[in-house]
Parts: structure tokens; C-alpha cells; sequence
């Protein structure tokens, strides 16, 4: 891909993916490049219409990479983040020095010398995290924000458009870093925007244009992936596509209404493949959780192996690819800055269909994989999609079976069952489905002492897990009202049977993970 007009240069900022998004709210397109590719797409003649350098670990003292490629070009738009500043101030002849004590974390920053940004308020706090920083000038540039403690923060070149931030604009925590990732994109670089959901779809569409003729399976879960994924397929390969749902009893009743739901008001070819009975008996006497995950997926790919064969046998259909959900995320993660272009890593270890297009000779189909999550729910509401359906939590493909601790048995899964269905319809109750991004109930092995009615009780613990968070990747335990959380234990106590505690989890990741094994 190369279509983008902004090229994001990934230095190995954690942040990286974090100026892609926000370039893409702000309604220009942009994606990030290895610094290899982008010096090949230089050499071929290929430019963007604005260059981003990332920020990055390492120290412009360590890096001897010649850059001239990029800063030769004088009406090129740059924005230098953080080292990428550095690397800029290195070329045009200012100082950097090496910190010593470095600025880490908030930092108040103000305009100078009259200099104004469309909704930048003369203060600002920002977030920095890099301790080399700009010590003089480079040669034509004017400083345009500086810091409380007189630490360079923003600078702009004279003539070129070109600007150097010190700090990450791209985080949450820095204030108007939006706007000041705008200032340059409208002002300095003068781009037009090019980025909705029109031409989302447009383009994930493309990448599934040219194979209408081919039969394509989809391991679909009814999830946001899954759903969208599909449902652009959909509109370009029609019912070639056949969307099979494996029910492998590890299921919530939510998980079932809403298949149900969806058979019914989309117009995708959806098979419910009903293989409970295969999953339990491969699962039999398995507690530790890698061995129920390798259970899981193992029969996964089974029952899709036989699928195909069955309906090559019988109907004559030859499946060709396999698509998948695959986003940006799982695509960029593999890509290191100095080294080849990242690879897609295709299908996530954990996936459940991992290993079934070697396996089977499929070829992959991910119409999804230049896109972040938020911009998949977008896409689905472009495509028709409902509110509640491109606005679901995630579900992993496990199901309950990595949420019953332990060995899995009919009585044990139904307890995992029965105690989700009441914390979601409290959640939807009380309208709070959509202040948390993930809720659960584990099913603890654990006996403990309880009173009910007369007698005393001696049995198992339910908790309940609520995150925040914005990929999974980091979560926080969200602060549910107290009334919610005592209602849900009432409930879950009085209804559930065997259980006579509930307790709430409040451990963020790291260290914890959402799940609990
Ligand atoms: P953890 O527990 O690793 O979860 O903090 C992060 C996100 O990934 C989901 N998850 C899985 N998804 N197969 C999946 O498809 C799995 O084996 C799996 N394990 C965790 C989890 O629900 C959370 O959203």
C-alpha cells in the first residue's frame, strides 16, 4: 500500500499507531512505513504528500543513518516527532543534547514569538517522554513553543513546511495534541482531506474485488470482525461466501440471540454448526488453560476440514479462501523499523482458526487489515450494520471455556452461562453496557463457606470482570456503581445454583490479564 497521503516513518515509538489514528480522525489518510520502504519508494520516485518521522527508543548519538533522502527534498511536508525532531534539528544544523535528567511524563508548554494554532490555547500540558532534546536552533527555524523549565517543544522552518515536536501530540494525555497534529497537516502541510467511511469501504472493498468467481469461507462469530468483514464481502462476492458459526456449546445466551438475530436481518449465508458433543469429549480431563486452548482450536479446524470436504462431496464447492478478520494492529505489530517490511502475522496465536489455510490450501481474504477497530465499527455503520452489532464487546474465541478455571463440565459451564446473562441484562438495565469495553464472570474453583436460608452453604466463588480499555493490548478495572455491583451479586447468589459468593475483580493490565487464564 502506498495510496495513503500521509507516510507515517515508524522509529519504534510505542506511540507509532497512535499518530496513524489520529491522522485518519482527522480525516486525512495515512499509514506507517519502515524507514527501508520508505528510502525504496523514495528511490522509485514515489512521494507522499506529507512525511511523518515517529518517535523512537533510541538516541540520534546512536543512530548514523543517512537521511538526506528524506530532508533533501525541500517541498516536502515533515513533521518530526520527538526523536524524529531530533533527527531534524541534527540535519539543519542545531544542537542536541543528550539529557541528563530527560522530561518524562506531563509538561507545560506555551506559544511564543505570536505564534497561534486553530484551537491551541496559549498553555498547554502535553505529554514528553524522551530525555535528548534541542539545545540551539537549527539553521532558518523559528521556535514556536517552548517549556516551562525553557526546553525547546515546537519549532517550525522558516520557508519549508516543516515543524518539530518535542513531545507526543498523538497521546490522550497531551491537551489540543489533536489540534496541533492538525495545525501542521492544514497549515503547514496544506493537505485536503481524504479519509471516511466512504472510502474505508471503498477500499477494503477493492481488496476483495477480482475473486466474485471464487467460493469463500468465513469462521465467522457474529463478533465486530467477523460481521463487518463479511457483510463488505458480502456486497462484492454475494453468495459465494459462506459464513459458518461454530457452536461449540463454550457459547453465552447472548452469543445465541444474537446469531439468531443475525440469520435473520442480514443477508449473509450463515450455517450454524452445531458441534458441542466434539468440543466436550476433546476437552474431557483438561484443566490447564493451553491445553483447553489447543483443544479448542485443534477442533476447530477439524470440523472446518470436514465442513469443506462435505460440501466439496456433496455440493460441488470448492472453497478458495479463507477470510478473516485480521486489523492494522496484528499487521504492524510484525514490522520492525530498520528491517524488512513487516509481514502480516495473519492469524493471532490464539486465533482459533490458526493453521487452517496451510492445512487446507486456502488462500486469506482480509479486507480489514489497513483499518484500526474504531474505523471498522464506522465501516459497519456505513454498511447498514445495526448500533449494538459494530458496538459489541469482544468475545474470544474460547469462549467460556478459558472462564470456567479448571475442567470444564455441563454443570460448570451453565453457571458461567446463567451468570453472564444476569450481569448483562443488569448492564443493559441500567444502561451501563457501554461504560465498560469488556465484561465477564469467571467461574472460580474455589469452595468457600456461605449461609442460605437455614443452613450452611459450602461452595463455589463467582467473579465478575469489568475493563476499560482501547485495544486489550492495556485495560483498567472499571469503576462500576456499588448499587449495579450488589445487585448482580444478589442476583448471581440467589439465582445460580452452587454459587454463594461473588467478588470483584480491580486488577488492570499489566499485571493482570482481562482473562483469567
Ligand atoms: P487477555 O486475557 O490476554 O485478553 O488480557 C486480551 C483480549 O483478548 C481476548 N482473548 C482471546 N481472544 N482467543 C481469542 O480470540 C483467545 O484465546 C483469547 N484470550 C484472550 C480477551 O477476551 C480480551 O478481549
Amino acid at each position: 500500500m502506498s495510496a495513503r497521503q500521509i507516510w507515517i516513518v515508524d522509529f519504534g515509538s510505542q506511540y507509532t499507531q497512535l499518530i496513524t489514528r489520529k491522522s485518519r480522525e482527522l480525516g486525512y489518510s495515512s499509514e506507517i512505513i519502515t524507514v527501508k520502504k520508505a528510502r525504496e519508494f523514495f528511490k522509485e520516485g514515489k512521494r507522499p504528500n506529507a512525511l511523518v518521522l515517529s518517535g523512537g527508543p533510541q538516541s540520534v548519538f546512536e543512530d548514523d543513518t543517512n537521511y538526506d533522502f528524506v530532508f533533501d527534498n525541500k517541498d516536502l511536508p515533515i513533521l518530526g516527532v520527538c526523536y524524529g525532531m531530533q533527527l531534524m534539528g541534527k540535519y539543519f544544523g542545531g544542537v542536541v543534547e543528550k539529557g541528563t535528567i530527560g522530561e518524562y511524563g506531563h509538561a507545560k508548554i506555551h506559544l511564543l514569538n505570536g505564534f497561534k494554532m486553530d484551537g491551541v490555547p496559549d498553555e498547554v500540558n502535553v505529554w514528553m517522554s524522551h530525555s535528548d532534546h534541542i539545545s540551539k536552533l537549527p539553521k532558518d527555524f523559528d521556535l514556536v513553543m517552548e517549556s516551562a523549565n525553557g526546553l525547546v517543544s515546537a519549532i517550525e522552518h522558516k520557508e519549508r513546511p516543516m515543524m518539530g515536536l518535542q513531545f507526543h501530540p498523538e497521546v490522550e494525555h497531551s491537551e489540543h495534541g489533536k489540534d496541533i497534529l492538525n495545525h501542521f497537516f492544514k497549515d503547514v502541510a496544506k493537505l485536503e482531506k481524504d479519509w471516511d467511511a466512504t472510502e474505508m469501504l471503498e477500499e477494503a472493498k477493492d481488496l476483495v474485488r477480482g475473486i466474485e468467481k471464487s467460493k469463500v469461507l468465513c469462521a465467522f462469530s457474529g463478533g465486530v470482525d467477523s460481521l463487518v468483514a463479511a457483510q463488505l464481502s458480502h456486497e462484492v462476492i454475494g453468495d459465494n461466501l459462506y459464513c459458518f458459526f461454530v457452536d461449540h456449546g463454550l457459547l453465552r445466551p447472548q452469543d445465541y440471540n444474537h446469531i439468531e438475530i443475525l440469520k435473520e436481518k442480514t443477508n449473509l449465508n450463515i450455517e450454524v454448526i452445531d458441534v458441542k458433543d466434539e468440543f466436550m469429549a476433546n476437552l474431557k480431563g483438561k484443566s490447564d488453560p493451553e491445553d483447553k486452548r489447543k483443544a479448542i482450536g485443534k477442533t476447530f479446524i477439524d470440523v472446518f476440514e470436514k465442513k469443506v470436504k462435505e460440501y466439496q462431496d456433496s455440493h460441488d464447492i470448492n472453497f478458495e479462501y479463507l477470510l478473516q478478520g485480521t486489523l492494522y494492529p496484528d499487521v504492524i505489530e510484525s514490522i520492525s523499523p530498520h528491517e524488512e517490511d513487516g509481514k502480516s502475522v495473519t492469524i493471532k496465536s490464539h486465533h482459533n482458526v490458526g493453521g487452517l489455510p496451510e492445512r487446507m490450501n486456502l488462500k486469506l481474504l482480509e479486507p480489514l487489515r489497513y483499518l484500526f477497530k474504531d474505523e471498522v465499527r464506522k465501516m459497519g455503520e456505513e454498511l447498514g450494520l445495526e448500533h449494538g452489532w459494530v458496538h459489541r464487546h469482544p468475545f474470544p474465541g474460547p469462549g467460556i471455556g478459558i472462564r470456567v478455571l479448571g475442567e470444564l463440565t455441563e454443570t460448570r459451564i451453565a453457571q458461567v452461562q446463567q451468570s453472564d446473562q444476569i450481569l448483562f441484562e443488569e448492564l443493559h438495565a441500567n444502561n451501563l453496557y457501554q461504560s465498560t469495553w469488556q465484561a465477564l464472570t469467571v467461574l472460580l474453583p474455589v469452595k468457600t463457606v456461605g449461609v442460605k436460608g437455614d443452613g450452611r452453604a459450602y461452595e463455589e466463588v463467582i467473579c465478575l470482570r469489568m475493563v476499560n480499555s482501547s485495544d486489550g493490548m492495556t485495560a483498567t478495572w472499571t469503576d462500576m456503581p456499588h448499587a449495579f455491583l450488589s445487585r448482580v451479586s444478589s442476583r448471581i447468589t440467589n439465582e445460580v445454583k452452587g454459587i454463594t459468593r461473588v467478588v470483584y475483580d480491580i486488577t488492570s493490565k499489566p499485571p493482570g490479564t482481562i482473562e483469567w487464564e
